[in-house]
């Protein structure tokens, strides 16, 4: 329903002055903040906020691949589940996996097939579970920005952290990180994941339509958001496992450094010619009748 009074009103998505429905300029991202540790029973999670998207992810593993037929004797299994809670969005959606969901799922599993080192734990399986509790377009970049500090907390081993973030165009310009009414009204969205330490690109996906300078433009803006966001994944692995002096103390006290030894009275002045005393000379007769 907004968004039809959007259409009716004829609202430019960025203005001549280059600002946009939300008052961003065109290479600035939506406030993003990232918790990680934040679910008890799995191996690692992270919570995301990404404007307005709300995206928790849940690690578990690597565990015995099940059912046993899908074990690679080989190597791991890179396994995501991405789903929509039914309330996360205006309109209810119906529970359970659809093609949109099947579809992110797959391609953040290969996404994540590229970083971890899968070789080291055969017929095994890491799963990540991705879940959306608010959607406001960008959800599978949040997603996988949150698995990532996710499986970093279950210390699954991998070759870096992985950062997404889509670009676009809207109102003929490329912008970076669209919103709901800029994802549904623009012109095209281009989500991107990169691994942090190489620049590789592990996902890329395009709706609508960039000329070459276009796709360029848009890949310079994710691959700069990439960089804003590793260190965003960084503070809150940082802050989950940075531990003040306070908190060990708290944990453990000092133990009591042990009490100085009692001092010995002094010995009593010792009597001249006592029986026992080592440094007494011997009578010479002691050595024998003639002496020595
Ligand atoms: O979320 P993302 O941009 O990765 O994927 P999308 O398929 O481009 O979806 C864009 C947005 O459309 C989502 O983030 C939701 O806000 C919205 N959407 C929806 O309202 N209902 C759905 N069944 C699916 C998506």
């Amino acid at each position: 329903m907004e968004d039809v009074e959007h259409i009716e009103k004829e609202m430019k998505l960025i203005d001549d002055n280059g600002v946009r429905l939300d008052g961003r300029k065109f290479d600035e991202l939506r406030p993003v903040r990232i918790e990680a540790g934040v679910l008890r029973r799995a191996d690692g999670s992270a919570y995301i906020e990404w404007g307005g998207n709300k995206v928790l992810a849940a690690v578990y593993g690597p565990r015995e691949a099940h059912p046993r037929h899908i074990q690679d004797p080989a190597r791991a299994l890179v396994q995501c589940r991405y789903n929509m809670a039914p309330f996360s969005v205006s309109d209810r959606k119906r529970p359970g996996p659809d093609r949109r969901s099947v579809e992110i799922s797959k391609v953040i599993s290969e996404a994540f097939s590229a970083v971890v080192f899968k070789e080291q734990f055969p017929r095994t399986s890491v799963d990540i579970f991705i879940e959306v509790l608010q959607a406001d377009a960008g959800t599978r970049c949040a997603g996988l920005t949150a698995a990532s500090v996710a499986l970093a907390d279950a210390g699954v081993p991998m070759r870096d952290l992985v950062a997404a973030c889509a670009s676009g165009k809207i109102g003929g310009v490329v912008c970076l990180d669209l919103n709901k009414e800029e994802d549904n009204f623009g012109d095209a969205d281009c989500p991107m994941a990169v691994v942090h330490g190489t620049g590789e690109i592990v996902l890329l996906q395009m709706d609508g339509h960039l000329t070459y300078d276009e796709f360029q433009k848009a890949m310079d803006l994710s691959l700069g958001a990439a960089d804003k966001l590793f260190e965003l994944q960084r503070d809150a692995l940082r802050r989950r496992y940075s531990v003040t002096l306070e908190e060990i103390l708290k944990e453990s006290p000092p133990v009591p450094p042990p009490p100085p030894p009692a001092e010995e009275p002094p010995s009593p002045p010792e009597e001249p010619g006592e029986p026992g005393d080592s440094d007494k000379e011997l009578p010479e007769e002691d050595f024998g009748p003639e002496g020595l």
